[in-house]
């Protein structure tokens, strides 16, 4: 099995999840279900926390996490430290969140994705390597933001 990719989704992207699921095990990576596993209302920064911890320890390489716009998750799942969280509703942003911003997490909004599109969003963000050089300086001025007491 492949590296671990942690996934997480509130009530709002139950279905989805499972597209990305599929889709993260047929690129031979391991797909780790952090939940929710049923209809019943969660917290969307619940959620964010269990996946982001799972990167953060190094349990995880990279996560997935949902809820219905996307919106709400990718906001809690950057306020962990060591998180670069990406809200994609489309490929191009997902291959850039790689190439530019070296996301370690995918946000997708289960109320406004399909399928189809999903599934080529996951692929996309799965798939391409971050190209590192001036990039990586803007991604350590990304990360020192962190240490920013504003
Ligand atoms: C839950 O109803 C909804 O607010 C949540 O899934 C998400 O869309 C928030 O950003």
């Amino acid at each position: 099995m492949g590296m671990k990719i942690a996934i997480g989704c509130d009530h709002g992207a139950l279905a989805l999840k499972e597209t990305v699921k599929k889709v993260v095990s047929e690129l031979g990576l391991e797909a780790d279900d952090l939940g929710t596993f049923t209809e019943e209302s969660v917290d969307y920064p619940d959620i964010a926390e269990k996946v982001c911890e799972k990167i953060a320890s190094g349990d995880a390489v990279r996560g997935v996490v949902l809820c219905g716009t996307g919106i709400g998750i990718s906001m809690a799942a950057n306020k962990i430290r060591g998180i670069r969280c990406a809200l994609c509703g489309d490929v191009y942003s997902a291959r850039m969140a790689r190439a530019h911003n070296d996301a370690n997490v995918l946000a997708l909004g289960g109320r406004v994705l399909g399928p189809g599109l999903a599934a080529e969003i996951v692929r996309a963000f799965f798939t391409q390597d971050f190209e590192g050089g001036r990039h990586a300086r803007r991604v350590g001025k990304i990360m020192a933001l962190e240490n920013n007491n504003i």
